[in-house]
């Protein structure tokens, strides 16, 4: 009786080798891209105290509430959560082993991410970030230049729809006073507001202003900034930073309602959006976060970061048409069984030992056969390893991709010496 299929967990996916090329491709330029501005890989575990976020990200957030992987460990009621984002659990890393003791250090990361969103378009409960971290800078020159380090990524990816949003969010008690206010108008309107922002109104009243509800856009227009309550210390902060964008030549719109969805940030907060992916548009988001190393029982350090959502990035470069091709191997080893399998095998052994990138066919099967899995491998040449060739102490060598190529008998010896050439030949 056939056995019921299990499925992937709801929200997660997986990587399939079709499309494995194209996020190796955008793994690659990310690793050459951070290194060029002097960023450091840490790795740091996918599981952490539940503590450290609901420290770290805020207890009033989304993210907290609703949407953290938090469970008991078996062997004690510690509580523990699959990380939701990087931030944190870089910043404890950072505390753990005074990594900022000397210096101020630039960091970042990579992997999988975990939240209990409704999945959608662009919305994953397993997804992927590129996450960068630059702690123990005060700024705007940092701030403008991570701004500017995405303009340059995006540029090295081809996507040309991104376009970017920044805002200034002052220091706490600039956000007190505009928070006093900002609970003030909308109690005064608590008619209009929906479900959702009646529950922010007594917690996290800023985040009314991220709603996407278009019944709430006027109302949120006419809501107070939080520009106007800006200390003059945080003002230039922000000029600091536009001057420099500007002079960058990275375009920018100030959107005074952008106020991001963790709760550790101050002054410059940044998204990167795309109108090329529908309601999930943001490819990346960002911003200072100074008071958050502190929170977190380290020394006061100033500190910027951003993170990009890798599924959304790889769905614009598929929309672009952006195509990658699986990497070939070199050299497809066919055999005819009995002895010349394991002649096969160690010839193959050797190929590699030169450097070749090499498939042996495994099992048994025949020639035709495995000459048709040769060719649908994309191997540039397949080596034939039949009876006579092992009385000969040779391989026949077919080129696959020049069909009026004749096949060519080689000694072992000289095997991997002639695959080199003749790969190179095809390369010109
Ligand atoms: P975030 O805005 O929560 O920020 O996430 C950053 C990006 O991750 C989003 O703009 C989006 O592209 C992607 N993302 C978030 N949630 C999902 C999801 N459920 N499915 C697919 N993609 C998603 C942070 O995580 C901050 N830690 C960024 C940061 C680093 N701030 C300072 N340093």
């Amino acid at each position: 009786m056939a056995r019921e299929r299990i499925a992937a967990v709801r929200g997660m996916n997986d990587l399939l080798p079709a499309q494995a090329p194209l996020w190796e491709w955008f793994e690659a330029r990310v690793a050459d891209w951070v290194r060029s501005y002097g960023y450091q890989l840490i790795r740091t575990p996918v599981l952490e105290h539940t503590e450290l976020f609901v420290r770290g990200i805020g207890e009033v957030t989304d993210i907290v509430e609703k949407e953290m992987y938090t469970f008991e460990a078996r062997s004690s009621s510690e509580k523990l959560t699959l990380r939701p984002e990087f931030t944190a659990g870089t910043v404890r890393a950072a505390i753990e082993h005074s990594l900022t003791y000397d210096a101020p250090k630039r960091v970042w990361s990579m992997g999988p991410l975990f939240r209990h969103e409704r999945p959608q378009r662009g919305r994953f409960r397993q997804f992927h970030q590129v996450n960068v971290e630059a702690l123990g800078f005060t700024g705007p020159d940092i701030d403008a230049e991570q701004i500017a380090m995405l303009a340059r990524l995006w540029k090295i990816l081809g996507i040309t729809s991104a376009r970017l949003e920044i805002n200034c969010l002052g220091q706490l008690e600039e956000r007190a006073r505009h928070r006093v206010d900002l609970i003030s108008y909308f109690e005064q309107r608590r008619k209009l507001l929906d479900a959702d922002s009646v529950r922010r109104l007594t917690t996290n009243p800023m985040r009314i202003l991220d709603s996407k509800n278009p019944a709430l856009t006027q109302l949120l227009a006419d809501a107070p900034e939080i520009t106007a309550y800006l200390s003059d210390a945080s003002r230039r902060h922000f000029d600091g930073l536009q001057d420099l964008l500007n002079a960058a030549g990275v375009a920018f719109k100030v959107n005074p309602r952008l106020v991001r969805g963790l709760d550790y940030y101050n002054l410059t907060v940044f998204e990167w959006i795309t109108d090329e992916l529908g309601s999930q548009g943001t490819l990346c988001g960002g911003g200072r976060y100074d008071p958050l190393i502190e929170r977190l029982g380290g020394k006061p350090t100033p500190a910027i970061g951003f993170a990009i959502g890798m599924e959304r990035v790889i769905e614009c470069l598929t929309q672009a048409g952006h195509i990658n091709d699986a990497a070939h191997v070199d050299v497809y080893v066919v055999h005819q069984g009995g002895v010349t399998a394991p002649r096969a095998f160690l010839a193959a052994e050797q190929l590699r030992d030169a450097g070749l990138d090499v498939i042996c066919h495994a099992g048994e099967a025949s020639l035709k056969s495995q000459m048709k899995k040769a060719d649908t491998s994309g191997a540039e040449f397949a080596v034939i390893i039949g009876e006579n060739e092992v009385a000969a102490d040779s391989a026949t060598v077919k080129a696959l991709r020049t069909p009026s190529a004749e096949q060519r008998i080689v000694p072992l010896q000289i095997l991997a010496d002639t695959l080199i050439d003749a790969l190179v030949q095809a390369d010109q």
